[in-house]
């Protein structure tokens, strides 16, 4: 451990050393062991996430010392994802409250709404109607609204747990009158309605790989990941009654993590096209109102 007056920097070498010999799972806050742990040293002494590098310098005081000593413990001894210490995600400028109820946001969503959705729209200035099927936290419901002004969204989980997270959100980010959360299995219980735009990130992941997962993700929601035997359980459900409430032109997108190839197999009618993603995942596929409504005929 830094000793006494040890700087930040320091304490920074000696959080990525830790991450290393513990093999820490990374993907939920950052990619590098890195960035995860100066996330965590700066915010746990409360220093803006955009501080400049001299920081790096400044020794630590007895009690900012004893706080990363905690945070870190809780980390890298209990294996809690950073995120869950912090109780809070970042989508690129957009902050949201998380705890265990949720899932960490980190989705490819965040890439695509603002540069590729609107090209598959007629009017994107006249979206009125859009859905986000498993909204977790709410933060692609949010997202969603943020870009659509003038629309209603309507963000449905099954998770009872997981809609008191987003509805924190939801008011956080002074959405209550265009977001409406609903308690449902897929659209179940939601009202009929015409949308432009259904977009989903479900559970993809088949049940086996959830059991292997690390400690980190187990942490996050079971029905969160769990996608069934062959992970398509929910994208069958949810492709089986997008049809019905798409508006003519509308169109329905799905991130279906590694199981391209399964849903080109299985929906190959629907004409599934995949979207670019910057890493190349190319995981978010869209589908047309017109292709799901002559499918389920
Ligand atoms: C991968 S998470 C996505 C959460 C959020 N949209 C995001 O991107 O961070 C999937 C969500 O689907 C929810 N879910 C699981 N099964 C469901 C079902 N049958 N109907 C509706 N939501 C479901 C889970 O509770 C979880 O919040």
């Amino acid at each position: 451990m830094p000793p006494a007056g040890a700087s930040l920097g320091d304490w920074l070498q000696y959080a990525e050393r830790l991450y290393a010999r513990e093999k820490l799972a990374l993907g939920q806050v950052a990619a590098s062991a890195h960035d995860e742990a100066l996330y965590l040293l700066l915010h746990t002494l409360g220093l803006p996430l955009d501080s400049p590098a001299h920081v790096l310098a400044k020794p630590l005081t007895t009690a900012e010392r004893a706080a990363v000593e905690t945070m870190l413990r809780r980390r890298v001894v209990d294996r809690v994802p950073a995120a869950y210490l912090t109780h809070e995600a970042w989508l690129g400028e957009h902050r949201f409250y998380v705890d265990e109820r949720v899932i960490i946001p980190r989705s490819y969503f965040l890439e695509i709404i603002p540069q590729q959705l609107d090209g598959w729209l007629p009017d994107p200035e006249k979206v009125r109607r859009v859905a986000d099927v498993c909204t977790g936290s709410g933060c692609l419901a949010i997202l969603l609204a943020h870009h659509f002004p003038a629309a209603k969204v309507d963000a449905l989980d099954l998770s009872a747990e997981a809609l008191e997270v987003a509805e924190i959100n939801v008011r956080e980010h002074r959405l209550t009158r265009r977001i409406a959360l609903y308690r449902s299995d897929v659209f179940d219980a939601v009202p009929a309605a015409n949308y432009d735009v259904i977009l989903s990130n479900p559970p993809y992941e088949p049940s086996a790989h959830v059991n292997a997962q690390t400690p980190e993700f187990k942490a996050e929601p079971r029905m969160a990941h769990d996608g069934g035997k062959d992970g398509l359980v929910i994208i069958r459900k949810l492709l089986q009654q997008a049809g019905a409430r798409l508006a003519p032109q509308g169109i329905v997108l799905i991130e279906v993590g590694g199981l391209q190839a399964a849903m080109n197999r299985e929906f190959a009618a629907l004409e599934p096209h995949w979207l670019r993603t910057e890493d190349s995942a190319d995981c978010v596929c869209l589908i047309h109102a017109a292709r799901l409504q002559a499918w389920r005929r």
